[in-house]
């Protein structure tokens, strides 16, 4: 019989970490100062964590900027949400380029207007070919909308005569995710003190280790990144073996 594997080793810093930023909301209802207010601020929070991966040496950083479910919004909310976006592609493209980070979205990006599908795509374009960090921002995402669209794109083949469906595997699917190419997250990050998925990275998220603060997000910085780090380093990353 073949021994069983040895044991993954749990690398210090993880390859790729994806944060929930949740809490601009009621950060700025503390200060008496509209959500937008706070998606501003949040925005700040997201320009210092990408530094921050640069500095710890994390090559992937996905954030869920804009869920499936964020529709139901008022329009006010969505759009300064959507204009926010839109300046954050214009004002930090600079700082993409001069740290060679690539760009990439997830979600059904179908869904957003052309306005903000222009300026994202010609970002992701004029990113693509840099890889000393990535950046995916998850828009109009929504993890079982993914799997959904995953399955669909599979039903086609089969029924194209391309794929016969006892060639379905767990490789299969991750290959029809929406971007296969991005390694699994290894750390997953959720401020405001929630304790839930939302609906983020269902598939992807399956053997990622959890971290939960009460940190709000605009108020989550290096500092509280740099500590959601060292509680990932003292993680004993079993995936079913043996502790
Ligand atoms: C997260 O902050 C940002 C988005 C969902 C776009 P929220 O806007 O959800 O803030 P809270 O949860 O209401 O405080
Ligand atoms: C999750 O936050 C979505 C994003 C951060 C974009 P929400 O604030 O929308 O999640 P719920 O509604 O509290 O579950
Ligand atoms: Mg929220």
């Amino acid at each position: 019989m073949t021994p069983p594997p040895a044991k993954p080793p749990s690398p210090e810093v993880p390859r790729h970490v994806a944060i929930i930023m949740d809490g601009n909301g009621r950060w700025a209802s503390q200060r008496g100062k509209s959500r937008l207010f706070g998606h501003r601020a949040g925005a700040e929070s997201l320009r210092a964590v990408l530094r921050a991966c640069r500095d710890h040496g994390v090559d992937y950083l996905t954030v869920y900027a804009f869920s499936t479910e964020n529709w139901v919004r008022p329009k006010a909310e969505v759009d300064g949400l959507m204009s926010l976006l839109r300046t954050f592609l214009r004002r930090d493209e600079h700082e993409l380029h001069e740290n060679e980070v690539r760009l990439h979205a997830t979600g059904r990006l179908e869904g957003l207007s052309p306005g903000v599908r222009k300026e994202l795509f010609r970002v992701i374009e004029a990113t693509r070919n840099y890889d000393k960090g990535h950046l995916i921002l998850a828009l109009n995402y929504g993890g079982r909308t993914e799997i959904v669209d995953a399955a669909c794109a599979l039903a086609r083949k089969v029924q194209a005569g391309e794929l016969e469906p006892e060639a379905i595997d767990e490789a299969a699917l991750s290959a029809h995710m929406y971007l296969p190419e991005i390694p699994d997250p290894d750390l997953m990050i959720r401020t405001s003190g929630e304790l839930r998925l939302s609906n983020f990275l269902l598939w992807e998220l399956s053997y990622a280790e959890f971290y939960f603060t009460e940190t709000l997000w605009p108020d989550f910085r290096e500092e509280q990144f740099a500590e959601a780090l060292a509680a990932y380093a003292e993680r004993s990353r079993r995936f079913g073996a043996p502790s």
